[in-house]
């Protein structure tokens, strides 16, 4: 049973397709250990609460050094034996020390076709912002492994969405959100969890069943 760390900043939309995959049995072998939020008020932290699994506030406001908050952040992961750790709309760098611990065994979601549209900078709203001003017609979501680039990771799955005219940043994210984020998360987990995915340099590749 692979077990499983959700690091969450905000609402948390793709925490809770990953728990109704889980529930629904789409994912199998994996189970939520901790879901770990650097904002108290993030309602992710009350869904994971309401699905009965931890709900641990870590925010490096609380810690003195960033290298103290990074080092608790490692030691959480760490006491709970995870084996995979999903960054689901978490707004913190992962340091250093945690994207070695855990060398392709953290996957991020990403609301765009990567390499359009991220790096720093680019997050939430600001994607589908820089994605409109450049008038593209498709855009989409990513799920990559985290290497310590941002948004550089190898990629594991992609799912592309179309831009309809008159889009706003809010129209544009809701359609990508719900056509692809909240499919290819839960998908790339059971991928994982199922043992289809294999690494090689930056190249993914997927067992087909
Ligand atoms: C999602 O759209 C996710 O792709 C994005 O933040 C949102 C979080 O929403 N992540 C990034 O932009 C990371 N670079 P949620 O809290 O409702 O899942």
């Amino acid at each position: 049973m692979l077990k499983m760390a959700v690091l969450v900043s905000g609402g948390g939309t793709n925490l809770q397709a990953i728990m109704d995959a889980l529930d629904a049995g789409t994912i199998t072998n994996a189970q939520i250990s901790v879901v770990i939020s650097n904002h108290a008020e993030a309602y992710a932290l009350e869904r994971a609460k309401n699905y009965g699994v931890e709900a641990l506030l870590l925010s490096p406001k609380d810690f003195y050094t960033r290298e103290e908050f990074n080092q608790a952040l490692l030691k959480a992961l760490l006491e709970r034996d995870v084996d995979l750790v999903v960054l689901a709309g978490y707004l913190v760098v992962v340091p250093p020390c945690v994207i070695d611990a855990f060398e392709n065994r953290i996957i991020n979601i990403h609301p765009s076709l990567i390499p359009s549209f991220c790096g720093k900078g680019c997050y939430g709203l600001h994607v589908h912002e820089k994605a409109l001003a450049r008038g593209v017609k498709v855009s989409g979501a990513t799920v990559h492994f985290v290497d310590e680039g941002t948004d550089t990771g190898p990629i594991l799955l992609q799912k592309p969405v179309e831009v309809k005219q008159g889009d706003t940043p809010e129209t544009l994210q809701k359609r990508i959100m719900k056509e692809a984020e909240w499919k290819i998360l839960p998908k790339a987990i059971d991928l994982i969890a199922n043992g289809k995915v294999s690494v090689s340099g930056r190249t993914v590749t997927i067992e087909e069943s």
